[in-house]
């Protein structure tokens, strides 16, 4: 059944997102904000989202709640929403965390939640805030998760994965894996072949044998100028996911040491000429200027 009232926490960049799509379909959309900075007090305002005078409020009248929180703040939002549920004596309210967060943080919310007698269904979003409606899929788990079906009648393509309220994170922490593993490999592998004075040939030939990877890869090379230090820690906490369930993990921490290396070469915010806008060529040949990857001599020379 399609939910009516939907909990939001909070209205950052992806939750302004599901809100505009829920609100588009004719769901009522809550959230607390009041101890929230004014950008996202504003953008909730603009997508129409109603603003409840305190966390009981919305415990109380929201069907369920979704968490779209900094990581950093899954665990205390679950929190609050454990003794909100406890306070009000909620006995049936679904919470759904959807953030990027490590399956040892899941299992963390599950245990704050028990007690509260509130359902956790784990998630995980892949795809941007922009395409919500429009592509974007939600990943869920745990043996709740069938009671959020009700979200594909707001054009939310879900996918669920499994009884274990912890596997769709870890399912986000090992995808995004794959995508700042191919960053690290071809930011290596390209400051090796602009070395040689090979870029383009290599590229050509990369594009051969791989159709249309590097062009995949590429907006996110560019965007390492600003989160090459984000990217590194999240490389960080897949290995601390393998290593927490007896599982060695190498290629983590060398995507990590790229990135890191990335992130040392300090280029700065977001500009006006716009990481992300830049072409790839020229982020590769800065990333060269500064020295990236460049030892301090070169083996072989006395
Ligand atoms: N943006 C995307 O395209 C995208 C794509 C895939 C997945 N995601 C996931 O979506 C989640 C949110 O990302 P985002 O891009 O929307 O981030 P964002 O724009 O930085 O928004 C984060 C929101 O969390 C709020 N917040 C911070 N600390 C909080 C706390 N202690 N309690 C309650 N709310 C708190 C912030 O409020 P303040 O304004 O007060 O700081 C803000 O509203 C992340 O887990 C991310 O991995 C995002």
């Amino acid at each position: 059944m399609a939910f009516q009232r939907v909990g939001i926490m909070s209205i950052g960049e992806m939750g302004f997102h599901w809100a505009k799509l829920l609100k588009s379909h004719g769901v009522e959309v809550l959230t607390y904000d009041k101890d929230r900075g004014e950008v996202s007090r504003k953008r909730a305002a603009n997508a129409g989202v109603t603003s409840v005078p305190s966390m009981n409020t919305l415990v109380k009248e929201a069907e369920v709640i979704v968490s779209i929180v900094v990581p950093s703040a899954a665990k205390k939002v679950a929190a609050k929403v454990a003794k909100a549920a406890l306070k009000t004596g909620r006995k049936d309210l679904l919470f759904c965390d959807a953030n990027a967060i490590s399956p040892m943080t899941a299992d963390a919310i599950a245990a704050v939640l028990a007690p509260a007698g509130v359902s956790f269904v784990d998630g995980c979003i892949i795809g941007s805030a922009a395409r919500m409606g429009k592509g974007t899929i939600v990943y869920l788990s745990g043996p709740e998760a069938e009671r959020l079906r009700g979200l594909e009648a707001f054009n939310i393509p879900l996918k669920i994965l499994g009884p274990s309220t912890n596997q769709a994170s870890a399912f986000k922490v090992i995808y995004a894996g794959l995508t700042k593993g191919f960053q690290g490999l071809f930011c290596e592998l390209l400051m090796g072949a602009r070395k040689f004075g090979l870029l383009n040939e290599i590229r050509a030939q990369y594009e051969e044998s791989f159709p249309g990877l590097l062009d995949k890869v590429s907006g996110s090379i560019i965007g390492l100028q600003i989160h090459a230090g984000r990217r590194a820690e999240e490389m960080d906490e897949l290995k601390r996911t393998f290593n927490s369930h007896g599982l060695d993990s190498f290629m983590a921490p060398a995507a990590q040491k790229v990135l890191r290396a990335i992130a040392a070469l300090n280029l700065g915010q977001a500009s006006d000429s716009g990481a992300r806008h830049g072409e790839l060529a020229e982020t590769l040949e800065l990333f060269y200027e500064r020295g990236l990857l460049r030892t301090k001599a070169p083996a072989g020379n006395s």
